[in-house]
């Protein structure tokens, strides 16, 4: 079979007659991004994430069906194809919602990693809710985290408020470990200082602060003598998020997050409770 030879970028290789220029560059080590491209089965050039540069051709051509020609020049990571391959993931991640922070294929997904490849950041991407808002206040109701947080009042026994406060404590952040991955993608778009994020990331520390205000008023009155419930409240808020930050960073130590979850719960039980 005949050898031809011809240059990817700067480098020269050969392949033989037929062979494409994704085949070609891949063996001799050149990354070509593809989608549509399966090894074992015929290409169709559907996806044109393959799509390269040829010196001498105004178009763009796709290297999963162009064969390779003596002396071809070809360029597989200009700025122009970069631009085409991240519009090509956008349009393809239009077509649906893709949040991954809650899908199951998170961490095992082509298209999330061609995503990240071309620069898209895939939590940005909303196109089928009116509004990134609708989106969240969907993700939030299908997930009960409200619910959740409403049904964190201890039911009322003979425990000391010690032990009362750190059950609770305990019972909101294993509502938080619950949504994990919601509030993982929260604190994402937190940081991207993301209006609209801000907005339903608001309502939830609202919820969480109205759960630990009534609970102090009704059962540990006590607790608001000098400082007002909404202080109190805003304490143990403050702490709720930081362990959850901690588990997330994994720096709580031991081998179950619940245990030390449990363990930091009592300690600020025992601060706050500690002329028992
Ligand atoms: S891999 Fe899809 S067009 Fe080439």
């Amino acid at each position: 079979m005949p050898v031809l030879t011809f240059r990817v970028n700067d480098q020269d290789i050969t392949a033989h007659s037929g062979q494409t220029v994704l085949s070609a560059a891949r063996e001799a080590g050149i990354p070509i991004p593809t989608l549509c491209h399966l090894d074992g089965l015929s290409d169709v050039g559907a996806c044109r994430l393959c799509l390269v540069e040829v010196f001498g051709t105004p178009k763009l051509l796709a290297s999963c069906v162009t064969p390779v020609a003596e002396g071809m020049q070809v360029y597989t990571d200009t700025e122009k194809l970069r631009d085409y391959r991240r519009m090509i993931v956008e349009l393809l991640l239009a077509e649906r919602n893709h949040v991954c922070s809650v899908c199951v294929a998170n961490g095992h997904c082509e298209l999330q990693d061609l995503a990240a490849a071309t620069g898209l950041n895939v939590a940005s991407l909303y196109h089928y809710f009116p509004s990134k808002q609708d989106l969240l206040v969907a993700v939030l109701a299908e997930r009960g985290f409200l619910d959740e947080l409403a049904i964190t009042t201890p039911t009322p026994g003979d425990r000391t408020p010690r032990i009362e406060l750190a059950d609770l404590l305990n019972e909101i952040l294993q509502s938080m470990l619950e949504v994990e991955d919601f509030i993982r993608l929260m604190l994402g778009e937190v940081m991207r200082n993301d209006e609209t994020a801000l907005s339903v990331g608001q309502e939830l520390i609202a919820g969480t602060q109205d759960s630990l205000e009534q609970w102090i008023a009704e059962d540990q009155p006590e607790l608001a003598r000098d400082t007002g419930a909404d202080a109190v409240a805003r304490m143990l808020r403050a702490t709720l998020i930081g362990l959850f930050f901690e588990h997330v960073a994994g720096v709580l130590g031991g081998t179950s997050p619940s245990a030390a979850l449990r363990r930091r719960a009592d300690e600020v039980a025992a601060i706050l409770h500690r002329n028992d």
